[in-house]
């Protein structure tokens, strides 16, 4: 893991400039210290890098999906032909998935790249899901992306968060991680969480229970990814490349019928690790990340849910920066409209995740 991260100056800020009258050094030191703050230097997660081939394997357009002369890395493309697509070789009861990952450049809007766990393929009707996705940008402005949650086929009830990011994810490898376990289920950028999902009774189902297959995948989502669909793919700058290193797949290889783990391998190995804890420090990161950077929230969507879903904590501080809608009072333009999935691999995502 390094921890090399841009000079101050060269991370962009999501806020308007502040008034001029403010020296420039104050404001150096004022942004400064506000990005320690988020993106503070925590302790390297406790993590072994495996090859492509170790854990992965092609999913779709293949002759999209470029290895590295050395095995460690690869690059997923989308050009006017294809997409294209990664899946783990094993499913996993529980584990850590997680990848640096740098995001195509320029102009991408209705690109879709996502990292994400299913089983699908294997439950059409009772699927689990973890979502990372990442909904291209017009140039110029910054990513936006998702996490989402699914389990047991609830598609009837999408549980998504929006967010923007504290740096701009086209210029540098970021790290990227999705945590299950038994009991929990973290999504980081860095080593800063950003959300935290404790399983409650009241969940039921929808807290993922079957083994699930790491995805990662680059696609055409003209009609939805951004902007609610308003900015469609210009082939004009294809390839769109997505770069992967530092594969990370930690946790219980299981098969998904029998569901049982590899022999000797136990959750408590993962749940020993450091990522699968929040520190102090980290929690006040992921309260200040949410506080600044979350455009949207499920828990916070009245009329989408007028009674919040049982995970849902509400904190004060988040919640007064939300409407009814769930959407930002001040600055949010984001259109809702209808939401057609088209991810591959298809037919496992119904198409009934209406209203995002
Ligand atoms: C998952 O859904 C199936 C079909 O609706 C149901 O039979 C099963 O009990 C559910 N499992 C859990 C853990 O809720």
């Amino acid at each position: 893991m390094d921890h090399r991260r841009p000079p101050p100056s060269r991370r962009f800020s999501l806020y308007p400039p502040p008034p001029s009258s403010l020296p420039l050094s104050l404001l150096f030191v004022f942004f400064s210290f506000f990005f320690c703050f988020v993106s503070t230097s925590h302790a390297a997660f406790d993590v072994t890098p495996i090859s492509f081939d170790e854990g992965y394997r092609p999913l779709f357009g293949d002759g999209n999906v470029v290895r590295s002369p050395s095995g460690d890395d690869v690059r997923i493309l989308l050009d006017r032909y294809t997409g294209s697509g990664f899946i783990s070789s094993d499913m996993y009861r529980h584990g850590f998935f997680s990848a640096k990952i740098k995001l195509p450049s320029d102009y991408t809007a209705g690109v879709v790249v996502a990292f994400y766990t299913s089983n699908g393929d294997v439950f059409e009707k009772t699927h689990d899901e973890l979502d990372i996705e990442f909904l291209g940008n017009i140039r110029g402005k910054p990513w936006r992306f998702q996490t989402n949650v699914y389990g047991n086929g609830s598609t009837s009830r999408g549980r998504e968060e929006r967010y923007t990011l504290w740096f701009d994810p086209t210029k540098e490898y970021h790290r990227y991680s999705i945590l299950w376990t038994a009991n929990k289920i973290i999504f980081y950028v860095d080593e800063v969480p950003i959300r935290e999902i404790v399983k409650s009774e009241a969940m039921g189902g929808d807290f993922p229970l079957k083994p699930m297959s790491l995805y990662a995948t680059i696609w055409d989502a003209s009609n939805w990814a951004t902007s609610g669909g308003r900015y469609k793919v210009n082939y004009k700058y294809a390839p769109f490349v997505s770069e992967f290193k530092d594969l990370v797949l930690e946790g219980c290889p299981a098969d998904p019928i029998r569901q049982v783990p590899a022999e000797g391998c136990k959750d408590t190995q993962l749940e020993a690790k450091n990522f699968a804890t929040i520190t102090p420090t980290q929690r006040r990161a992921m309260r200040r990340f949410r506080e600044r950077y979350m455009y949207y929230s499920y828990c916070y969507d009245t009329l989408r849910y007028p009674i919040p879903l049982p995970e849902c904590v509400i904190v004060p501080t988040e919640k007064a920066r939300f409407k009814d809608t769930g959407r930002l009072k001040f600055g949010g333009s984001h259109k809702r409209r209808s939401r057609r999935r088209e991810r591959i691999p298809v037919g496992s995502v119904p198409d009934n995740q209406a209203s995002m």
